[in-house]
């Protein structure tokens, strides 16, 4: 939190991460809203659990907060930020695994580019790694548990390696905020499970998460809130 007062300067809520009041958010050349109205609000420290049914909104949702869609009414904060206008202060703080991850076989990026990218807002551009944050992606790499593959090429990777692969370039982020968008759908039982509790751990380290997960078999045991969405509206919330 403290983090984030120093950075900001005049955070205006520092209890809540994601703030969204009555928002609404339209795609590119469609004419109906894709989301409707929603209001929600993520505190620090939650573990905020988002489901509901194919086309319900999910992503998004997601895709509205982190200020990649255009927002037709209503307001959205992150770490009191106003967003799309700030997004690029708040997304400091942000990381976010997307639901879509697959990479081409052609990709010319190693692994080791990939988790590097993760760190690459918060350097000038063409800066080169320091050596502690070299050790910092293999180090994340080995937690996601694909550490020997550092110098392959993601796109000739497995669909449940390069998932664990992008979710190392989030987490070696240590990001306060992390969105999690169907973060299991390609891992094997025991690779949810694994990182069904690594979630939980970093959870309990103080990182917020937003997670949507269609898979009830692996809900992260530090889990505090369930929001259901459908047809573009939060239908239920416990
Ligand atoms: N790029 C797009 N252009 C236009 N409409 C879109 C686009 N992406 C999604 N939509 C529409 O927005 C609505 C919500 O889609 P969204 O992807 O948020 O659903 P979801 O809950 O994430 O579903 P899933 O469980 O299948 O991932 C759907 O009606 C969908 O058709
Ligand atoms: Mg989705």
């Amino acid at each position: 939190m403290d983090k984030v007062k120093s950075f900001a300067g005049d955070i205006r809520d520092s209890r809540i991460a994601l703030y969204m009041e009555n928002v609404s958010t339209l795609y590119a050349g469609e004419k109906k809203p894709s989301i409707f109205n929603i209001s929600l609000k993520v505190r620090y420290g939650d573990f905020l659990l988002l489901t509901g049914p194919n086309g319900a909104g999910k992503t998004t949702l997601i895709e509205t907060a982190l200020g990649l869609l255009k927002i037709i009414s209503g307001r959205v904060l992150l770490f009191g930020y106003h967003i799309p206008e700030e997004k690029y202060k708040a997304l400091h703080f942000v990381s976010y695994v997307p639901q879509d991850f697959m990479k081409s076989p052609l990709e010319p990026y190693t692994v080791k580019d990939v988790v590097a990218m993760g760190l690459a807002s918060r350097k000038e551009p063409f800066e080169k790694l320091s050596r502690e944050e070299r050790k910092k992606v293999k180090e994340v790499l080995d937690i996601v548990g694909v550490g020997e593959l550092i110098n392959k090429p993601i796109g000739k990777l497995s669909g449940g390696q390069q998932q664990r692969v992008i979710i190392a370039r989030a987490l070696v982020r240590d990001p306060l905020l992390l969105f999690l968008d169907e973060p299991f759908s390609s891992l094997d039982p025991e690779g949810r499970e694994y990182m069904s509790d690594l979630f939980s751990e970093i959870n309990k380290h103080g990182t917020t998460i937003v997670m949507v997960s269609h898979d009830k078999n692996y809900i992260p045991h530090r889990c505090n809130r369930m929001v259901e969405m459908m047809n573009g509206k939060i239908v239920r919330e416990s």
